[in-house]
């Protein structure tokens, strides 16, 4: 098989063929959404929430992500694999970003990194792009900027919010990136911004106008109880379904059903 690369990316958004991104954070689950054709993984810092129970991105360390999308990288045969740099990880100096990015290409083998924010991380994204390492954008909601937000409601809905985001986009894809994640904004915002680059965007709540799209594989796939935004389509209830089997377990081992004369030497 092929290797996704980010110039295949631009390639899609030249002739139209959306592109379809995936999180995933371990290697069985990165298999079965590598295997079935998924164009981009992201490793993200959503491990935060969905792997470790956290309430925000905030508390996942570098350690972690390299962890994370190591066991990615032995998975993944044709998708390209992106890691996101967690919090902490990059805002303080251009220099501290770079030895980020360099310890995850270096110790998971992924192919590029993602990083939260516009113009004030312009030095961050250049020193890493200068190094040959691939970046992606992410604007809008911003999750680990939750604390600043307040909350997770839609971004970029007044026109001061609306007109940075427009200009950090059109600064990010200046500095190098390949691609911007576009988070919880208006469709017609992303539909613009979108229109307005060269580079492909990825959206997520941010409507049907974007390059792409991303779902986290734990909301798409309904294991994620109880988390129900409008932009989210659950494709199974993997909760009802794994929960059902396992109580159909417990239910077989206290009966002494499980295991039964042919399942044992
Ligand atoms: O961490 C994550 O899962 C993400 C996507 C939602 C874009 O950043
Ligand atoms: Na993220």
């Amino acid at each position: 098989v092929k290797r996704i690369t980010t110039h295949t990316l631009q390639e899609m958004k030249n002739r139209g063929e959306k592109i379809a991104m995936l999180t995933a954070y371990d290697y069985s689950m990165a298999t079965i959404v590598d295997d079935a054709g998924i164009d981009v993984i992201l490793v993200g810092d959503s491990a935060s929430n969905v792997m470790a129970g956290h309430e925000t991105t905030l508390p996942i360390t570098l350690d972690q992500m390299i962890y994370h999308a190591s066991s990615v990288v032995r998975a993944a045969k044709r998708a390209l694999v992106i890691v996101d740099l967690p919090f902490g990880s990059y805002q303080g100096n251009s220099k501290e970003a770079l030895n980020s990015a360099i310890r995850i290409m270096k110790e998971s083998g992924a192919h590029g990194v993602k990083l939260e924010g516009g113009v004030e991380i312009a030095e961050s994204v250049s020193r890493i792009l200068a190094a040959g390492i691939p970046v992606m954008g992410h604007l809008g909601l911003t999750p680990q900027s939750i604390y600043k937000f307040g909350t997770y409601t839609v971004r970029a809905k007044q026109d001061v919010e609306a007109e940075k985001l427009r200009s950090d986009a059109l600064k990010l894809q200046e500095l190098g990136c390949f691609g911007i994640v576009l988070e919880k904004i208006p469709a017609a915002l992303a539909k613009e911004v979108t229109d307005s680059l060269v580079i492909p965007t990825i959206g997520i709540g941010a409507g049907q106008h974007c390059s792409g799209q991303v779902l986290v594989i734990h909301d798409m796939l309904g294991i994620n109880k109880g988390f129900t935004p409008r932009f989210l389509r659950q494709y199974a209830n993997l909760y009802e379904v794994m929960s059902n089997a396992i109580k159909g377990y417990v239910t077989d081992v206290k009966a002494s059903d499980f295991p039964n004369d042919k399942e044992q030497y």
